[in-house]
């Protein structure tokens, strides 16, 4: 099976999947403000429940990204406000964002495995690669 099957197969089961209760990107963003103070501070005055729908778009642009190499308008628009001059998300947290949600993956998807985890991490890299590189480039 290629990476994107791979990685269709378990974001189907990730998005089925209720762990404690909790949907998938609930529990990402648990994970998420939990690991850092940085992070809990940047996200002090969001509403969680429409920044996990904002999320939840987005990150079809993401995955498009791989699939396509075009970048469209929300990816472009995301990463400006991400960039310096808006939100000031320093390149750094997209590590932590990314390890975030690989360990979240890993408890919501009953088969994940290294193919699993590979999966995710090559089809995010694009994206995740475009979302830095804004930081000081608009
Ligand atoms: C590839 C990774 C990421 C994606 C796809 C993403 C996506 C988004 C989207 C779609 C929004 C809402 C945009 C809008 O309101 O129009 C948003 C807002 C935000 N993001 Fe991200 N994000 C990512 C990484 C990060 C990281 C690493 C941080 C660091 C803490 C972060 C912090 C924020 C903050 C603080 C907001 C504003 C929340 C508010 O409106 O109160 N994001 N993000």
């Amino acid at each position: 099976m290629s990476f994107d099957n791979i990685f269709d197969a378990s974001y189907e089961r990730v998005q089925s999947a209720r762990v404690n209760g909790l949907e998938f990107f609930d529990a990402f963003y648990r994970r998420f403000l939990l690991s850092s103070q940085e992070v809990r501070m940047l996200f002090r005055n969001t509403d969680m429940a429409v920044q996990k729908r904002m999320l939840k778009k987005s990150f079809f642009s993401l995955v498009s990204f791989y699939a396509s190499g075009a970048i469209d308008d929300v990816l472009r628009k995301t990463a400006y406000l991400h960039s310096a001059e808006q939100l000031n998300i320093k390149p750094h947290l997209y590590d932590l964002w990314l390890e975030c949600l690989i360990d979240t993956v890993s408890d919501f998807d009953p088969e994940f495995e290294d193919d699993v985890e590979l999966a995710w991490r090559l089809i995010l890299s694009p994206g995740i690669t475009y979302m830095k590189f804004g930081y000081d480039h608009f």
